[in-house]
């Protein structure tokens, strides 16, 4: 088994004695494509080993993206890894199954002709959504022009705590991002004085479905009734986009009354992560469209030289199939009924860390995993002097969970909460064990008798 020298001045890895064979290399450059061959085993050992390093995906309550799927889709996935998403010539079997899962999730959001929408697989929402924001941008130009009108000066209109990837889309395509702070009184975006931020240069709205700090759901239903007010006193018609990464997936199974999707009229296109709640292993995202008319045409690539006259609608040329095969898999083998399961199990899991955090004197919810199984909570202001949520993290790491601490969003940049993320494989079981591990971790805290250093502190990876 090699060995890693992990100093911060090592260039080399350099390989356990007992496995080096005759002429094979000692050490190995960390940062340089190595002059000579080595054995397979050889070089599988060392990125085996590398990657064992990383943390244990069952005890990260930090990401939402899947990490465990069952033996036949590993299967699967060993079948199919090789197989490039864009080449519908080639693998046009596969193609038909992403048209298949698209007009699925089309129905499951109450597109009103799932046959006649349009969709596309994606390497995750992040994608999903510049692609959606493209539409929208797109569109916006379209009416614009036709109305003799400038279009130099898009903008899009979000809350402050919208994942970073709609800060990317406005910085990479020259939208100006139109962010609504929340605050202790709006904890999302709910169409609240929405008339001060929406004008002639807004391409649309975007609602998110389980805010990544907190994973509160934007009011759907309540945003497009302010925009139909503002229609009616302005005539502007300003569509709205889903940012539904983790709540596209569980809302039609635990909420189905809510109306979120394209029962509400103005929700133009919706994106989701196949690897969160959609139960596949990274990277897959989609999105979905109302209707043609709701994508411009010119948006369409139609490529012919891989064989074939291929539409393409997509960042990325190339990308793997395997997760779009994984995905038909997963609805083919949960049906219905078991998303519903799976996603409501994962929710009872939340509701009931939320109730026992609650219990704790020390803190206060921001909010109680009554939408997306996420929650978040804040140290209960003059609580102690000694220590932070910061602290709190890194003394739950050494027990082996990641719970993110951080800042919310700029106008309440002074708030820091953690949070937790319910995702299928934490059972009630695992997450009893948690709630031990945090009354114990928090009573040492309140033990100390001086304040904890706070130098250095950072907020972990939460995204
Ligand atoms: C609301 C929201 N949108 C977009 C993303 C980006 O998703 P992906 O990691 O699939 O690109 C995330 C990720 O957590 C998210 O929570």
């Amino acid at each position: 088994m090699p060995v890693t020298r992990r100093t911060a001045d090592s260039d080399t890895v350099a390989l356990n004695p007992v496995f080096v064979r005759p002429g094979e290399a000692t050490e190995l450059s960390r940062f340089a494509i190595p002059e000579g061959e080595s054995l397979p085993e050889t070089a599988y050992q060392i990125v085996h080993d590398e990657a064992m390093l990383d943390g244990n995906a069952r005890l990260n309550l930090a990401t939402f993206v899947g990490t465990w799927m069952d033996g036949p889709a590993e299967r699967l996935y060993a079948e199919t890894f090789d197989k490039n998403m864009v080449d519908k010539d080639e693998y046009p079997a596969t193609a038909a199954v992403e048209t298949r899962c698209w007009t699925m999730l089309a129905g499951l959001w109450h597109a009103p002709d799932p046959r006649d929408t349009i969709g596309t697989s994606t390497v995750g929402s992040s994608e999903a959504c510049m692609l959606g924001g493209l539409a929208l941008k797109r569109r916006w130009q379209h009416a614009r022009r036709a109305a003799g009108k400038p279009t130099d000066r898009p903008n899009l209109v979000m809350s402050s705590a919208v994942q970073v990837c709609w800060e990317k889309f406005c910085n990479y395509w020259d939208v100006e991002a139109r962010l609504v702070p929340i605050s202790e009184e709006h904890k999302v975006l709910d169409g609240d004085d929405l008339e001060s931020y929406v004008d002639e240069n807004t391409i649309g709205v975007v609602a998110i479905l389980g805010v990544t700090y907190t994973g509160m759901y934007e009011p759907v239903r309540r945003i497009a009734d302010a925009l139909d007010r503002i229609q009616a006193a302005t005539g502007l018609d300003v569509p709205i986009h889903i940012d539904g990464a983790s709540g596209a997936f569980i809302a039609p199974f635990v909420q189905p009354d809510l109306e979120w999707d394209f029962r509400v009229a103005r929700v133009a296109s919706i994106s989701t992560s196949g690897h969160k709640y959609g139960l596949v292993y990274p990277g897959l995202g989609w999105v979905v469209w109302r209707d043609k008319a709701a994508l411009p045409e010119d948006l369409i690539f139609r490529v012919t030289y891989l064989g074939g006259d291929m539409p393409t609608l997509a960042l990325n040329f190339s990308r793997p199939g395997a997760q779009v095969l994984l995905q038909y898999y997963m609805f083919l083998r949960l049906g219905m009924d078991g998303y519903r399961r799976v996603q409501q199990s994962a929710h009872d899991v939340a509701r009931y860390l939320a109730g026992e955090v609650a219990k704790l004197p020390q803190f206060a919810l921001w909010n109680d995993g009554a939408d997306i199984p996420v929650f978040a909570w804040r140290l209960r202001d003059g609580h102690t002097e000694n220590w932070n949520l910061y602290h709190l993290s890194d003394r739950l790491r050494t027990r082996g969970w990641l719970v993110p601490a951080y800042p919310m969003p700029d106008d309440l940049a002074d708030v820091t909460v953690q949070r937790v993320v319910v995702r299928n494989g934490l059972s009630r079981d695992l997450a009893g064990a948690f709630v031990s591990d945090l009354r114990a971790e928090v009573a040492y805290l309140d033990r100390l008798s001086a304040p904890m250093p706070v130098e250095g502190q950072r907020p972990s990876f939460h995204h």
